[in-house]
Parts: C-alpha cells; sequence; structure tokens
C-alpha cells in the first residue's frame, strides 16, 4: 500500500467527524437510532451520500442547506479522508462520514432514520447488475432505513446506469420527481446539481454528458 494511503487509513477513525468499525460493542455502540440524538447532536432531517468517494457533495449540500445533517459512506477510506479532513477545515458540524459497505446499511442506520440520499457517479457495473446502487437489492436496503417517501438522487455520466434506473424506476412503480439528460446544458447554476465531484470532473474533461434522475423510494 502506498504510504500516504497508510497514513490516512490509520489517521481516519481517529478523525472526530468520521466512524470506522470492525466490530460493535459498548464501548464502541452501533450508531443506528443515534445519529441525531448523539452523533449530531442536533435533530435535522439526515441526507446520505452513498458512494462518496472523497465526499464532495455532503460538503457542498452542508454549505448549501446547513438545516440538514449528512453522512457520506464509502468502503474506500483514503478517500474518504479527504473529504472528511475538508469538513473538518471548514467547521462543518453537520456532516460526518462513515466506512461501510452500503449493502450493511441497516446495521449503522435505524428505521426511518434516513430522509433523502444522493448516489453520484456510483460504478456503472456494465457486467454486474447486482452491484448497481439502483439494482432493486439496494432499493430494498435503503428501504430498510429511509422514510418512504424520501427522495434517491442519481448523478451519472453513465448511459447504461441512467436507462436503468429508469426502467427499474417504472418496473418498482416508484414516483419519477425529476429526469435531466443534460445537467450542465440545460440546469446551470443549479446550485446543488453543480457540485462537482472527482470523478465528475474526469468525465466533463473526457466530454461526457452528465444525467440526472431523482425518484420516491
Ligand atoms: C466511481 S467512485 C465515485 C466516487 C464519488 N462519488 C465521486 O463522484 O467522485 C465509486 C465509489 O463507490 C464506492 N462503492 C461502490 N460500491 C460500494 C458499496 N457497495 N459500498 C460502499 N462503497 C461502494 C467505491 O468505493 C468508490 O469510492
Amino acid at each position: 500500500m502506498p504510504k500516504i494511503k497508510e497514513e490516512r487509513m490509520e489517521e481516519l477513525p481517529k478523525l472526530e467527524n468520521t466512524l470506522v468499525y470492525t466490530e460493535f460493542d459498548d464501548d464502541n455502540p452501533a450508531p443506528k437510532g443515534r445519529w441525531n440524538s448523539e452523533i449530531f447532536d442536533k435533530d435535522l432531517p439526515i441526507v446520505l451520500e452513498l458512494a462518496c468517494g472523497k465526499g464532495e457533495y455532503s460538503i457542498g449540500l452542508a454549505e448549501i442547506e446547513p438545516e440538514k445533517n449528512y453522512v457520506g459512506l464509502d468502503i474506500k477510506g483514503n478517500r474518504m479522508w479527504v473529504g472528511a479532513t475538508e469538513a473538518l477545515e471548514k467547521g462543518l458540524d453537520n456532516v460526518r462520514y462513515l466506512r461501510c459497505f452500503i449493502d450493511h446499511l441497516d446495521q449503522f442506520f435505524g428505521e426511518d432514520e434516513v430522509d433523502e440520499a444522493w448516489i453520484v457517479f456510483s460504478d456503472p457495473y456494465l457486467k454486474k447488475e447486482r452491484k448497481r446502487l439502483t439494482h432493486p437489492k439496494f432499493l430494498k436496503h435503503y428501504r430498510k432505513v429511509m422514510k418512504p417517501g424520501s427522495v434517491i438522487h442519481l448523478k451519472t455520466d453513465s448511459d447504461v446506469l441512467y436507462e436503468y434506473t429508469k426502467e427499474i424506476i417504472k418496473q418498482e412503480q416508484l414516483e419519477l420527481v425529476d429526469d435531466e439528460p443534460n445537467v450542465h446544458q440545460n440546469r446551470p447554476g443549479d446550485p446543488k446539481l453543480s457540485i462537482l465531484t472527482y470523478y465528475e470532473q474526469m468525465h466533463l474533461e473526457k466530454g461526457k454528458t452528465i444525467k440526472y434522475l431523482a425518484f420516491k423510494i
């Protein structure tokens, strides 16, 4: 492992805005059901950034809508370290990061604890549909912790993931709230859709068109 990655992984659990678990016990209880009351100590709607990478959306959204609490989730700790340290430097007390597999969401959040979620530039997994974060298997995980009628936002460069997600929305009879096939051409200046992530910048440099969907779970 490169030295910088090793150092970040070692530092990550020590950052005061980041939760990393090897196991749950009395000294390190699961955060489930305690996010607002103990972790944020502020009773606000909870928004997840799923597959957050360097966590740019949690930071950007927290700056735009400070009246919500944000949790960025990813399994890659060295990327998360970047967002976590930036959020600390910016003094954002309504942003936390949680290193975990999204597949284990219900171990970390209680029923109806989550109000909204963003999925930004998650991998389209061209050959493995079951790994796509809008696969019905993942929607089941989201339903376990999100309030009924909560909105999920998807931003992607991938035509495959965009079309696939629209198909799943139809199949699962979900309410499509927004569908924008070309974000940067048609919604310039939209504050939330203008937040750029590491992967989005790479896709834009390659001339890719960015798409956006919002639907209710
Ligand atoms: C293409 S990157 C996008 C990162 C970031 N959202 C961005 O736009 O820069 C996809 C991220 O999804 C994470 N990921 C994929 N499947 C996951 C899962 N089941 N649980 C947790 N993280 C996952 C990967 O670790 C990776 O950081």
